[in-house]
């Protein structure tokens, strides 16, 4: 079940999911309706789960598009089955079971009480039954093995009682690669799909590829003299006179403001400094090192360059966040540009 929510990590959610069905996959997940539909919209004919909560008022447009949702609550039942009534088949839906992560789903208690609901027998049918993994890619495995065993023993509980059991899965990118025992019947990776791993430096992994380069060029150049500021507030004065190029991206694009006197791009292969605050549409970095430079010139804000890289999960370690949030904040307004693999 491939993991295209928050506009696919930042990849284009259309353009991703349509790759991945090329390439066989039948399951997709969102956070949100909005999502979903999108998606549908696109003409994506797969199965596409909802892993976000569900608020009653959206039960009709998410039967329309044919989206599955993620139980975590009884109280949208009733809705539900209403909404689902007309539809030919039982409707499918997942539940999701808590067991660690202190956000959404039952807890292996109130699950049993949940499967004697007669809603989820007609007209809605469980597909599928998951959990979240909190910490499968923390420095131990204790918290998940605790967790995978909860969720063992609440599906147990289940098969005690006569029942089969639907499509299980609980696994990320993390357990993916770290708990194969969590596999189940489907898998649900997201950072990995994109090209990054977030285990601990101990765990080995499978080398992956980062799939997404972020580019701009350069707009402008200009020499300032010593002594000259750079951006709001002058929090940059050159110790010496300064070539600076002025790049056409900034925090309005996902690129973050706390990378002001902080980050670094790639032009014609050298690490080059942004200097000054990042604005909201624009970066200025120091190309003085740079002897033959032009206007228009590529600039690699994250990807490769000849020998030098910068990735996501670099930037991320610069401002104390991590790729998803480097990855998925490229703002709306950058241009998706896709190459065949
Ligand atoms: C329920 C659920 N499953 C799977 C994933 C994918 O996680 P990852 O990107 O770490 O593979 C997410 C992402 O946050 C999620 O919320």
């Amino acid at each position: 079940m491939a993991i295209v929510k928050a506009n696919a990590y930042g990849h284009g959610a259309v353009e991703t999911a349509q790759a991945l069905a090329r390439q066989g996959i039948r399951r997709f997940a969102v956070a949100s309706l909005d999502e979903g539909i999108a998606l549908r919209q696109a003409g994506l004919s797969a199965s596409i789960v909802v892993l976000g909560a569900i608020f009653e008022e959206q039960v009709s447009d998410l039967i329309a598009h044919r989206l599955t949702p993620v139980v975590s609550d009884e109280r949208i039942l009733p809705a539900l089955a209403k909404a689902a009534h007309s539809h030919p088949t039982p409707y499918p839906v997942h539940i999701k079971v808590e067991t660690g992560m202190g956000r959404l789903g039952f807890s292996p208690e109130e699950l049993l009480t949940l499967l004697d609901n007669p809603l989820l027998h007609s007209p809605l049918q469980v597909e599928g039954m998951m959990t979240h993994l909190a910490d499968a890619d923390g420095k131990d495995s204790t918290v998940t093995e605790r967790q995978l065993g909860e969720f063992r023993a609440a599906l147990e509980q289940i098969t005690q009682r006569g029942r089969t059991l639907p499509l299980v899965h609980a696994a990320n990118s993390a357990a993916i690669v770290r708990f194969p025992d969590a596999h189940f019947s489907l898998v649900r990776p997201g950072i990995m799909l994109y090209g990054y791993h977030t285990l601990p430096a101990t765990v080995p992994a499978p080398d992956l590829k980062p799939v997404l380069s972020l580019r701009t060029t350069i707009a402008q150049l200009r020499t300032i003299p010593q002594g000259g500021t750079v951006s709001y507030n002058g929090t940059f004065v050159a110790t010496r006179p300064t070539r600076i190029a002025v790049l056409p991206i900034g925090y309005a694009d996902g690129y973050s403001r706390q990378l002001s006197h902080r980050g670094s791009v790639l032009i014609q292969g050298h690490r080059t400094p942004i200097v000054g605050l990042v604005c909201m549409d624009m970066t200025m970095v120091d190309v003085t090192d740079i002897a033959q430079l032009q206007v228009g010139e590529t600039v690699t804000l994250i990807g490769q360059q000849g020998q030098e890289s910068i990735w996501a999960d670099e930037v991320a370690g610069w401002i104390g966040t991590i790729p998803y949030e480097v990855l998925c904040g490229i703002g709306s307004r950058v241009p998706r540009l896709y190459e065949p693999a």
